[in-house]
């Protein structure tokens, strides 16, 4: 490809950047190479910020793991999932520039062989590439494999002349206690600062941008609590069922999966007072304010389901208890819905209706702001019928955008009113692609920045919430399965708000 050709097709990947600062040189070891993270998310987001130059110039990637293989066939490994998962057109040779700085390590950590060929291989690499001792670990393996690879790095960690960081996929823990277990685990070697717990909804454009329109615009704030909001309701519905993640989703459920990280993140950025400043302490103070807020929701509050047969988008699919890997009798939960209550003066009676689920009608993630209606419309009773109350609706995903519902004048002679939409579309008012929240999470990490990373007291406080719910759970046995896949869920969680004279957001 000439140059000029090579430098249009880059252009627009580059608009809209502006780095504040170039990360240091580092070598990024990543624990769990030959896993599907891997491959479907960290190697297409290092890819992508290859494409962008928004890699440190002197960098490399060790890749470690259990499987037989060499750096060569690392390399084509991971360029094969490049070609499959990445968003943007394969370059050969922004390629084979980071192809080049790809090793690899197999090692399953369980002896000390590894260990010394990893650490000898850094070693190496900070001599050949000057990497000045810096370091990224990435944790994404299994919890069980946490320990043994943390302790290994930790014997280690006085050997290390640069700085050092670790990223922790989820699930963080399994319920409190063990969260708790693997936070002191993680503190005997490293600092709360060099640790990044990954809850990737925090990378998300749409979710970062809940705090642009919130403290960004002088509009929203004033209106943005109990006086004026009447409720607020938060989705995050998949069409997907499990994916062949029996192992793992069997004992999490719904509750672990979706509710303790990604939900409880929402509503945390959706609700919380304005942080002084945008850096991660403050932040991370304002999202857990709100978490220990959350007042414990009594069982009726709270609205569990598991998906039987059905269709989802034209085809059929099996219940939840048919999938491979599923006991026959499973009780685990693929649906919850929640009416949670923030305590504290901004949001004092102001229910957060939630709900997340899988093998639901269509994918959507939604934070719908409902507010009180008009207190005294001044038309009769009929020209207002097809008036809803105003809803300010943040598209999470897709069609990413924010719309707001308004009452609008329908054109003619009389005066009927009807709702309409102002929308804002990310397609339409920037040029640019959406970058996956792994890059964003992979670039912070580099540049040491954890605000979009939780922190041990949120992690924990989201913890705490669950453990309630769940040992409520274990009084009662619901008749699962209990909603049809590709539908909105089991009719209980409809009661839920109807008993409150709500009903849930059309789609
Ligand atoms: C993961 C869950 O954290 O998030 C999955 O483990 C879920 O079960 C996924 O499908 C949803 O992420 P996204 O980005 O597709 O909304």
């Amino acid at each position: 490809m000439a140059a000029t050709e090579a430098q249009e097709q880059l252009n627009p990947l580059l608009e809209g950047l502006s780095l504040r600062r170039t990360p240091d040189p580092c070598a990024l070891v990543i624990f769990g190479a030959s896993g599907d993270l891997t491959h479907k998310k960290l190697m297409p987001a290092l890819y992508a910020l290859k494409l962008r130059r928004l890699l440190p110039p002197r960098f490399a990637i060790v890749g470690v793991s259990r499987s037989e293989d060499d750096d060569d066939g690392f390399r084509e490994d991971m360029k094969q999932a490049v070609q499959k998962h990445a968003r943007d057109p394969f370059r050969e040779d922004a390629w084979d520039e980071l192809a080049a700085s790809m090793h690899y390590v197999a090692t399953d950590f369980a002896d000390e062989t590894g260990e010394n060929r990893l650490a000898e291989l850094l070693t190496e690499l900070d001599g050949t590439h000057q990497l000045g001792g810096n370091r990224v670990y990435y944790l994404a393996v299994p919890p069980a494999a946490f320990p043994t690879i943390v302790a290994a790095l930790g014997k280690r960690r006085k050997e290390i002349t640069g700085w050092t960081r670790l990223i922790v996929e989820k699930p963080f823990g399994h319920d409190l206690a063990s969260a708790r277990e693997l936070n002191t685990m993680l503190w005997k070697h490293f600092d709360e600062k060099e640790i990044f717990r990954i809850d990737h909804y925090l990378g998300k454009e749409t979710v970062q941008n809940m705090l642009a329109l919130r403290f960004a615009n002088g509009i929203f704030e004033p209106i943005w609590n109990r006086q004026f909001v009447d409720h607020i309701q938060i989705t995050v519905a998949e069409s997907i069922g499990i994916e062949g993640r029996a192992g793992y989703y069997e004992s999490a459920g719904a509750i672990r999966d979706i509710f303790q990280n990604h939900l409880l993140q929402l509503l945390a950025l959706t609700a919380m007072e304005p942080p002084i400043d945008f850096t991660a302490e403050s932040v991370r103070n304002e999202k857990v304010k709100v978490l220990k807020s959350i007042h414990t929701p009594g069982p009726k509050s709270v609205v569990r389901g598991q998906y039987g047969r059905g269709f989802v988008e034209g085809g059929e699919v099996p219940a939840y208890r048919e999938e491979q890997g599923v006991a026959p009798d499973s009780m685990t939960e693929t649906y919850v819905a929640a009416k949670l209550y923030v305590d504290n003066w901004r949001w004092a009676d102001t229910p957060f209706y939630v709900r997340m689920g899988k093998r639901l009608a269509r994918r959507e993630t939604t934070i719908a702001i409902q507010f009180k209606r008009a207190p005294h419309p001044p038309f009769e009773e009929t020209s207002a019928e097809g008036l809803r109350p105003n809803v300010l609706l943040v598209h999470v995903q897709p069609d990413e955008g924010v719309s707001l519902a308004i009452g609008a004048k329908v054109p003619g002679q009389g005066m009927q009113i009807r709702t309409v939409h102002m929308d804002f579309l990310y397609g339409g008012a920037f040029r640019t692609g959406m970058p996956e929240a792994y890059e964003r999470l992979i670039l912070d990490t580099l540049l040491g920045d954890g605000t979009l990373f939780t922190r041990a007291d949120e992690v924990e406080e989201q913890w705490l919430l669950v453990d309630t719910i769940v040992a409520a759970w274990l009084r009662d046995r619901p008749g699962f399965p209990n909603y049809a896949a590709g539908t909105w869920g089991p009719p209980s969680a409809d009661d839920l708000l109807h008993r409150d004279g709500r009903s849930w957001r059309r789609h």
